[in-house]
């Protein structure tokens, strides 16, 4: 990201001399992880069977029914066995030479470090059904081996190593922490819970729409989710049934969506989600070597994208009102026009990866435009495109920049190029107008100062444990996006504000 070729453009396009600033930012330095392949094609094989085995060195044969479910008791079939001998079921999260347990009776297995999951006596047939719950702690997607032994006076077997991807059950939210205002700079995921209603029944997290998660976050944690110059997107991704007295979900925060928020009465407002066809265009994105758990995480973060790209072009259907309401240049309502247009388009691919990760339609639903055009008077109009053109898209277009640089599949980062184009021109748009309203109405100035002042939202500290996997596919996590806000308002926004205000009074009052 080049701070002063942003600043430089904002300034050529208010018809300003570009100042020479210092300029530069450190990129993210974290390293995206390369998708492994291999790794893929192994998790695969066994995802479709369930378990895989392979052939056997000794006379047990291990087999399992099914997928291998964290926290639920599962059943391990081991036949060849002495009759009336022990059984033992062995697991390890690595293969090599291993050590022959004590309780084995001097039989050695094929794992490193294993622990004994189960035991169970073989029948007359030399079979032995062995129960055993795989630990609820260990991630989604982690592969698990394991090995069956038997032991009889005088002798000892082992079956082949068999292996599986661990899976989770599908309403299982994990190990989160629950939701409070400390833990929301230390985490991203939580518990947020709200009483059962009255019905007895607590709705499912695909029935509470977005307002309904704003409202279980603010709940929950005392914080607003939406202020100042942008807000932070909430998501429920899960139902917590192991909760009983009270109606429980995974929720993440995230990052400000890109682009001009939609804001009526001060609150950012998206469409709902809907399953429906007509927003997604589709697109070949790599999937290859993600967990269901990070593929949700980065459906998550795709949608709230998308719902932000979806309610720009409300917030400037209601901008080109504006302008014409303002007697505004026809350039000024053309480049609004086409900026609705654009963003049609970043919507149509945003819902397009996030349809791809979540493997099924993701689109648009209803927007609530009431009371859209309730701020009508000038002074409000110019202050809001301060707050949401000026400071917000110059900020976005900058954080989309940086995720642009830092996404690895090709068809993500060619969506964000476009993306961040278009993004850069809605900014300058934005100071183009707030410009020509300052030299048609100069008594603003003190407010527009103002506006510039009032700087960002505390940022989120947390470290983002799935950071990398989103940075990889195009999304940055909140606090790289914090940090990017921080540097782009203090080295773009700002000097560009002074630099608009310099033939101002109150220029002077933007301290450098
Ligand atoms: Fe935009
Ligand atoms: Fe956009």
């Amino acid at each position: 990201m080049l701070l002063e070729a942003n600043r430089q453009r904002l300034l050529r396009a208010m018809g300003l001399v570009p100042a020479v600033l210092a300029g530069g930012l450190a990129g993210c330095e974290v390293e995206a992880d390369p998708v492994d392949a291999a790794d893929f094609a192994d998790q695969l094989a066994t995802a479709e069977t369930g378990v895989s085995q392979a052939p056997p060195p000794g006379v047990l044969t291990l087999n399992f029914q099914g997928p291998l479910l964290a926290g639920v008791w599962l059943n391990a079939q081991v036949t060849g066995a002495d009759p009336g001998a022990n059984v033992f079921l062995l697991a390890s999260g690595t293969t090599g030479a291993g050590p022959c347990p004590a309780a084995l009776n001097g039989v050695c297995v094929d794992l490193v470090a294993p622990k004994i999951v189960g035991t169970a006596t073989a029948n007359a047939n030399g079979q032995a059904i062995v129960p055993f719950i795989m630990p609820h702690r260990v991630p989604e997607g982690a592969i698990s081996y394991f090995q069956a032994a038997g032991t009889s006076p005088g002798a000892g077997d082992t079956s082949g190593v068999a292996s599986a991807p661990v899976d989770y059950p599908p309403r299982d939210c994990g190990d989160l922490p629950w939701l409070r205002p400390s833990t929301v700079y230390t985490d991203y995921n939580f518990f947020a819970c709200a009483a059962i209603p009255a019905s007895g029944i607590c709705p499912s997290y695909t029935q509470i729409g977005g307002q309904g998660a704003n409202t279980l976050f603010t709940l929950n944690s005392g914080l607003p989710v939406n202020g100042g110059g942008g807000g932070w997107s909430v998501y429920l991704w899960c139902d917590e049934t192991s909760v009983e007295d009270a109606c429980c979900y995974g929720m993440e925060i995230g990052q400000w969506a890109i682009g001009r928020p939609f804001r009526v009465h001060g609150q950012a407002r998206t469409a709902e989600g809907a399953c429906t066809a007509g927003w997604a265009e589709g697109l070949p994105v790599d999937l290859r070597g993600l967990s269901r758990r990070e593929r949700r995480r980065l459906t998550a973060a795709w949608t709230r994208s998308a719902q932000g790209e979806h309610a720009s072009v409300a917030a400037f259907a209601r901008f080109v009102l504006q302008l014409l309401q303002l007697g505004a240049p026809a350039e000024l309502v053309a480049d609004a026009t086409a900026a609705m247009q654009d963003e049609i388009r970043h919507a149509r691919v945003a819902f397009g990866i996030a349809s791809a990760f979540a493997g099924e339609l993701v689109g648009a639903g209803s927007l609530d435009t009431a009371d859209a055009l309730a701020a009508t008077d000038l002074t409000a109009i110019v202050l809001d495109t301060v707050r949401e053109g000026c400071v917000a898209e110059t900020i976005a277009a900058a954080q989309a920049e940086v995720a642009r640089d830092a996404c690895v599949d090709p068809v993500i980062r060619d969506a964000l190029s476009a993306i961040v184009a278009d993004e850069q021109r809605h900014a300058e748009l934005a100071w183009r107008f707030v410009r020509w309203a300052l030299q048609v109405h100069p008594e603003l100035a003190p407010a527009v100062a103002a506006a510039f002042s009032e700087g960002l939202e505390q940022p989120l500290v947390a470290v983002d444990p799935m950071a990398e996997v989103l940075r990889a596919h195009g999304q940055l996590c909140e606090a790289e996006m914090q940090a990017v806000a921080q540097r782009v308002h203090a080295e773009v926004v700002m000097p560009c504000a002074r630099a608009l205000l310099a033939d101002q009074p109150v220029g002077v009052g933007l301290a450098a």
